[in-house]
């Protein structure tokens, strides 16, 4: 095989999961772009600010320097929702590991990525002592998060209400124990 010839080789593996940083920025845009319709895009400004948030524990995958998906997270409490465009709330005494946004180039989509991102998020939150994760599911994703063990989950609250109606018509909001994978 010529030393060029790299078709016969596998992917290049991503790195492992890390904290995201605020170097990430740029490249979480260009990520967060390519996957979401007009009406989702979050600016830099509120990434900014939740990288700050003393309880966010956000992900990052890059693959040759380059940032390739990310999980946007942080420790919250349960019937929570963060609105589109919303700030990360600290908690006092969080127990909910909230997935606030999760993302992977389409590139690089149905290798797994994601899996791998969750993964890490779920045991870091488990070892922390957290016992549920929740999520707003759009763009028609709810099958994909019931198959992570996701269920929707009835908001009592009117302003949690509201907030969940910040991402439009088919937005569900989904809980799950973090008991097991
Ligand atoms: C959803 C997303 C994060 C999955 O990333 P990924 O790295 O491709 O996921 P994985 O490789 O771990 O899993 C891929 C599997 O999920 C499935 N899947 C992906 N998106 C799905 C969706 N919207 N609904 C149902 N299943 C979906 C794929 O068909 C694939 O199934 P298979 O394992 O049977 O082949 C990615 O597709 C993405 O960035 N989508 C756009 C942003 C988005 O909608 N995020 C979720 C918003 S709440």
């Amino acid at each position: 095989m010529p030393a060029h010839d790299r078709s016969a080789l596998p992917p290049p593996a991503p790195s492992l999961p890390r904290p995201l940083a605020v170097a990430d920025l740029p490249g979480l845009l260009q990520v967060q772009r390519a996957c979401y319709g007009e009406g989702f895009e979050e600016s830099h400004a509120v990434f900014l600010r939740r990288l700050a948030c003393p309880t966010q524990c956000s992900l990052a995958l890059a693959r040759d320097g380059r940032l390739v998906a990310y999980l946007a997270a942080y420790r919250s409490v349960g019937a929570k929702v963060t609105p589109l465009h919303g700030d990360f709330e600290p908690a006092e005494a969080p127990d909910t590991l909230y997935l606030h946004d999760m993302a992977v180039s389409p590139a690089l989509a149905g290798q797994g990525l994601a899996r791998v991102l969750l993964q890490a998020a779920w045991a870091t939150a488990r070892s922390e002592g957290l016992r549920h994760s929740a999520l707003v599911s759009v763009q028609g994703s709810q099958g994909y998060w019931a198959r992570h063990g996701y269920a929707p989950a009835p908001l009592q609250h009117a302003v949690q209400r509201q907030r969940l109606a910040t991402y439009g018509e088919g937005a569900v909001y989904m809980v799950r124990a973090l008991t097991e994978d």
